[in-house]
């Protein structure tokens, strides 16, 4: 999904956000990826970059404390949809199920962004992608596909 790449090592907030890009180019609707790590590890840094790749307008916050926001896929060349960004770290599998879950995943025009993930690893599906942030120091993450 970032190609070839496994894993690498970003030295800044904004090298991050262009993985995500880079990313979310290679998207093609329903996929659920799960982006694992500390806080701080740059989940949502990631996650903004892969947002705006795709046309997310408006404030690119963080869901930590909504739980779950949507966006409409303006840069749309694949028909897609929504991009749900969901960030698990206050709830458990149940409240992400309440709030449509299984309608959301099954719709292969939309993709789903999971902070996380490890908190509703009961009801991702096999095919979720994972990518792991590590902080490796002040301004370097190690990012991997794993
Ligand atoms: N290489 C880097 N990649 C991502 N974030 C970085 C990097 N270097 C420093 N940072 C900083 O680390 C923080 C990451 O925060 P955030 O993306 O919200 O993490 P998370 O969502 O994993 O808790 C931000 O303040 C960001 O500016
Ligand atoms: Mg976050």
């Amino acid at each position: 999904m970032l190609n070839d790449l496994r894993e690498m090592i970003t030295n800044s907030a904004d090298e991050t956000r262009d993985l995500g890009k880079k990313m979310a180019s290679n998207c093609k609707g329903g996929e659920v990826i799960c982006l694992k790590g500390d806080l701080g590890a740059g989940k949502t840094t990631f996650s903004q970059g892969f947002l705006r790749e795709l046309g997310a307008e408006g404030a690119l916050t963080s869901p930590t404390f909504v739980v779950m926001k949507q966006y409409a896929i303006k840069k749309n060349v694949l028909n897609l949809k929504s991009i749900y960004h969901i960030d698990t770290y206050r709830v458990g599998s149940k409240d992400i199920l309440d709030l449509g879950w299984e309608e959301i995943i099954k719709d292969k025009q939309n993709i789903v962004l999971v902070e996380w993930p490890e908190k509703i690893k009961d009801i991702l599906p096999e095919y979720s992608i994972w990518i792991n942030f590590e902080i490796v120091d002040e301004k370097s993450r190690k990012i991997s596909v794993i």
